[in-house]
């Protein structure tokens, strides 16, 4: 190391690589960042970033010089020590995660190199000790990213805590790594390899149940007559419950929560243990995404012929990311029942478009509303909390809107004139 000058190389540039490797260099760390798509890495050396990150395509322009970006595997073991492994962990058909790409690096690492692989990819746990079976020479930690998309910069510069973990023989590697993220602030979680994996699938898992679990609340509210936002604020102020995480709505998705809930599903059945907990809470998440049919159905009766508008297609705001979103489940369920689909996102259009056949993509939220018999507010775009509810009334053939993130101010759309709908708020608009 050269003074608190760390070369970094980071192998994977997707969004957690590409936020990594940027960061470090804003943090003074001279980067060799390599991605094996020769098209991406031709883009990111002109400074275009293909991912909708806010802050990132500007904090890449500004550290361009500290950042190298290669296909050159040669490249980055001559330049730098630390490897930090980025490359993607799909989930497989058997819904494991797929870990090919990371055995794809890790057969590419020399055995006595005296390098360290630093494990960011999301992996199981057990990975990391496989890895070092084959390799017993390579020093191994698994320091995995809490990233959120949208927040991912910040999210970086200020984390909660930073999880180091390693075993015997891999202390100076972990060291390195600590002193990387010292000057971030987060406390420092010194662990063992296996423990840091499940720190990861576990915190993952636990998000995702508390959101299935206000889901359920919310579901029960609309029974009983309470407001689920109510109930949330109420709860949220109890510090062991805290207030994050309990927005009810039509389901949790991204690239994370779906592939991670179900990856430690499927690890703990591997070893013969039923999670039945995680098995519910993904059960609840897919029905909750199809609530919004029902809800439909019965302000409209069949929905067949009618005309449907979503509002957002992302799977959250300050996003382009489809995967997973509910979006993707709730209009191939309404064009099921027959409906006419038309949708408006401001971001994610563009690559929304090839996976909703059928479903019109206006270039504004008053054209999708025009002549529309319900608006489903799918994502929490601040935008559309500005829009002319009144005037917007007026081009809608019905004027019923769901809004399945509770964003909108349900009883002045009720004043305006509007059926209002939200998730667990039975009294709200009605
Ligand atoms: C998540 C984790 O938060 C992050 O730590 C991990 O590294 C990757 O996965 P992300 O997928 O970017 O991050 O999204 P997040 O902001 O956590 O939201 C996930 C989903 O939960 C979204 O669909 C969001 O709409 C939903 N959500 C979130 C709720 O429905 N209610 C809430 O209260 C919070």
């Amino acid at each position: 190391m050269e003074g608190s000058r760390e070369q970094v190389g980071v192998v994977g540039v997707g969004w957690v690589g590409l936020v990594t490797a940027t960061c470090f260099a804003e943090l003074g760390h001279p980067v060799v960042a390599l991605d094996i798509v020769e098209e991406k890495v031709e883009a990111l050396r002109r400074g275009e970033v293909a991912i909708h990150e806010p802050g990132l395509a500007d904090l890449l322009r500004r550290n361009a010089e500290r950042v190298t970006f290669t296909t050159s595997m040669d490249e980055v073991l001559d330049a730098a020590r630390l490897l930090f492994c980025c490359v993607d962990t799909p989930p497989t058909y058997s819904g494991d995660a797929d870990l090919s790409r990371v055995r794809a690096v890790v057969e590419r690492l020399p055995d006595h190199g005296g390098h360290a692989l630093v494990m960011k990819s999301t992996v199981p746990s057990g990975t990391g000790a496989a890895i070092r079976r084959d390799k017993p020479d390579l020093a191994y930690v698994s320091c995995p990213e809490f990233l959120k998309e949208g927040s991912a910069i910040k999210d970086f510069m200020h984390p909660d805590r930073v999880v180091v973990g390693a075993d015997a023989g891999s202390e100076n590697a972990a060291d390195a790594v600590e002193r990387l993220y010292a000057p971030l602030g987060g406390e420092v979680v010194r662990t063992d390899v296996a423990s840091a994996e499940m720190i990861k699938l576990a915190s993952n898992a636990f998000l995702a149940t508390k959101i299935s679990f206000i889901n359920e609340i919310a579901n029960v509210c609309e029974q009983t007559g309470a407001d689920v936002t109510e109930v949330a604020r109420g709860m949220g102020l109890d510090e062991r419950i805290g207030a994050s995480f309990l927005k009810a709505g039509i389901g949790w998705g991204g690239s994370c929560f779906g592939k991670d809930t179900i990856a430690l599903k499927k690890l703990a059945g591997n070893t013969g243990y039923h999670f039945q907990l995680l098995s519910a809470v993904i059960d609840v998440n897919e029905l909750q995404k199809r609530r919004v049919v029902a809800k439909l159905t019965n302000h409209l009766g069949p929905l067949a012929g009618r005309r449907i508008a979503l509002l957002g297609l992302a799977f959250k705001p300050d996003t382009d990311d489809m995967r997973d979103a509910a979006s993707l489940v709730l209009a191939a369920r309404l064009q099921g029942e027959g409906a006419q689909v038309v949708a408006f996102d401001p971001v994610a259009a563009d690559r929304a478009r090839d996976l909703l056949p059928g479903v019109e993509m206006p270039a504004s939220a008053a054209e999708a509303l025009e002549g529309a018999d319900a608006a489903v507010l799918v994502t929490e775009w601040p935008e559309f909390a500005e829009l002319d509810w009144a005037e917007l009334r007026e081009r809608m053939a019905t004027p019923l809107l769901i809004d399945g993130r509770n964003f909108l101010d349900g009883n002045a759309l009720r004043a305006a004139g509007f059926t209002y709908d939200g998730i667990g708020r039975a009294k709200v608009g009605a």
